[in-house]
């Protein structure tokens, strides 16, 4: 039986020095050696550290990613980062439409659209994230917000390109909290049937990764659960122990 290759991403939000790396990305390249190649896994640092991730990691067995781009490739907008500089330092995938940037810098699917479609015009695979908060979930809103998320920060650009959407419900991103597997399960078949309304066939392919405080102790359930290909794991990346025994459960 053919196995499905799981995609396993770490944000590292903003964290990390020069001095983090070389323990951390050190110590997950040797036990990646002799990673499952059901696996496919991608870290994404703090842009500065992109360029020496990359040197650090030397072809090897991990992706270097982005955490946001702008949708410009470049001019007066002091303190943005393009897709093509992202892909220059040598990323190969960014995470778009993070709820944390979408409730700090009040990013709208409109905009984490336009820059899905600059993601993939600089060669880099878009991660585009979408999730309920608390007050949307009891309210019994989680499924329709998801759907209209998707509907709205998708592109026409992306049937047939290597992409991925990531559930990460507001309430389980740091806090320790996750959804019941038949919660995950049930937003993750709703993910999907929107993926289609909005792409059609094209809308098939890409996996839905799951996010929210995964860990050690939940990866091997989460990643069980249909539709889930995967997962973008925050706190848990920035262990390298943690991190592989993630992959490791993949
Ligand atoms: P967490 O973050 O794993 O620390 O909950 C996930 C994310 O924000 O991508």
């Amino acid at each position: 039986m053919k196995q499905s290759v799981k995609l396993i991403v770490g944000n590292w939000k903003m964290n990390g020095l020069a001095a983090d790396l070389t323990g951390a990305v050190a110590e997950m390249l040797a036990d990646l050696s002799a990673r499952p190649a059901s696996v496919r896994a991608g870290l994404c640092p703090p842009a500065t550290l992109i360029d020496r991730m990359v040197r650090a990691i030397e072809g090897g067995l991990i992706e270097v990613g982005g955490q946001d781009c702008r949708v410009e490739t470049k001019g007066a907008f002091t303190g943005g980062v393009s897709a093509e500089m992202l892909a220059d330092a040598g990323a190969t995938m960014v995470i778009l439409g993070h709820s944390e940037r979408r409730q700090e810098f009040g990013e709208s699917d409109a905009l984490v659209s336009e820059k899905v479609g600059a993601a993939l015009r600089a060669g880099l695979m878009p991660i585009i994230c979408v999730g309920e908060t608390l007050a949307q979930r009891e309210a019994g809103e989680a499924v329709s917000v998801v759907r209209s998320q998707i509907l709205g920060s998708l592109s026409d650009q992306l049937a047939g390109q290597d992409w991925a959407l990531a559930y990460e419900p507001v309430w389980a991103i740091g806090t320790g909290l996750t959804p019941t597997l038949e919660q995950i399960a049930e937003i993750h078949a709703a993910a999907r049937a929107a993926m289609v309304e909005r792409l059609g066939e094209g809308g098939r392919a890409a996996p839905i990764l799951y996010g929210g405080s995964v860990n050690p102790a939940n990866a091997r359930d989460i990643l069980a659960v249909a539709e889930v290909g995967g997962a973008l794991v925050g706190g848990a990346s920035l262990k390298a122990a943690d991190f592989l025994a993630i992959i490791r459960a993949a």
